[in-house]
């Protein structure tokens, strides 16, 4: 028997007022792969991983996230299951507080104490250190940019869910979230789900890719196959930047 789905995903339909913004007949994640979804802009991504992230419940349909074997929703999940899932927003609001405060505060609303050490490890981790008492106002976007990582990362998060970490950042900042989302997955019991509109991140990140074209999901499939040897045409088409969007 194989081991139960991170996420079952069955019949999705989401609307905002008239709009139907998503439909989606099937999807399912497995524990500890790195999905990445892939799109144009408008297409839905965003809502999807709000749908994942538990913080939406779907218009129509079902969106279950299976937790040691329990089965979880955003109707039915308690602090202590939501706590598991963790959001890194597109442009992640900052406090106007030091770099360190920052990532404190999402320990602290988790009700987590004694958290000097593993701040100062994930300051570490995402080579912050030396702005550890900076106001997060002044950073570059890159540094803004891991800091809304660590806050995340320290967390130790089961799910960890990604939107466009490095739109806008420069190559080294993108290699360093990179590197850092695959240490993140590397150390074990994790499932990352990130969001990009950058296909190439998707292939040097992403065991399977999903892509999602107007509210619709195309094709989801393993990294390899989805880039080699893509089902739809339009996955080709995408892949091959001949997709007018
Ligand atoms: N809260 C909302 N209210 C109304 N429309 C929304 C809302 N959020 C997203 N949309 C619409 O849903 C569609 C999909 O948006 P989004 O999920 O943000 O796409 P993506 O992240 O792929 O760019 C867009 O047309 C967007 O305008
Ligand atoms: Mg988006």
């Amino acid at each position: 028997m194989t081991a139960a789905p991170h996420y079952d995903l069955q019949h999705i339909q989401h609307t905002y007022g008239s709009r139907d913004v998503l439909r989606i007949p099937a999807l399912r994640v497995e524990p500890g792969e790195i999905l990445g979804i892939v799109g144009p802009s408008g297409a839905g991504k965003s809502t999807l991983l709000r749908l994942l992230a538990l913080l939406e419940q779907p218009t129509q349909g079902t969106a279950t996230l299976h937790l040691d074997n329990q089965a979880v929703t955003a109707e039915s999940a308690t602090m202590g299951q939501r706590r598991q899932v963790v959001m890194v927003f597109q442009r992640p609001a900052l406090l106007r507080r030091s770099v360190r405060a920052n990532i404190a505060y999402g320990l602290r609303v988790r009700g987590e104490r004694d958290h000097r050490e593993p701040i100062n490890a994930v300051l570490k981790q995402v080579a912050l250190d030396h702005l550890a008492t900076a106001d997060a106002h002044t950073l570059s976007g890159g540094e803004a940019q891991r800091v809304a990582l660590a806050r995340a990362l320290v967390l130790q998060p089961r799910v960890l869910l990604l939107d466009e970490p490095t739109a806008n950042l420069d190559p080294y900042n993108v290699r360093l979230i990179e590197s850092l989302v695959q240490q993140h997955h590397a150390g074990g019991s994790s499932t990352v789900i990130l969001v990009t509109h950058n296909i190439f991140q998707a292939q040097r990140l992403a065991t399977r890719v999903a892509l999602l074209l107007d509210g619709e999901l195309v094709e989801a499939a393993p990294a390899s196959d989805f880039f080699q040897s893509p089902t739809d045409s339009r996955t080709a088409a995408f892949i091959s930047g001949d997709l007018v969007y």
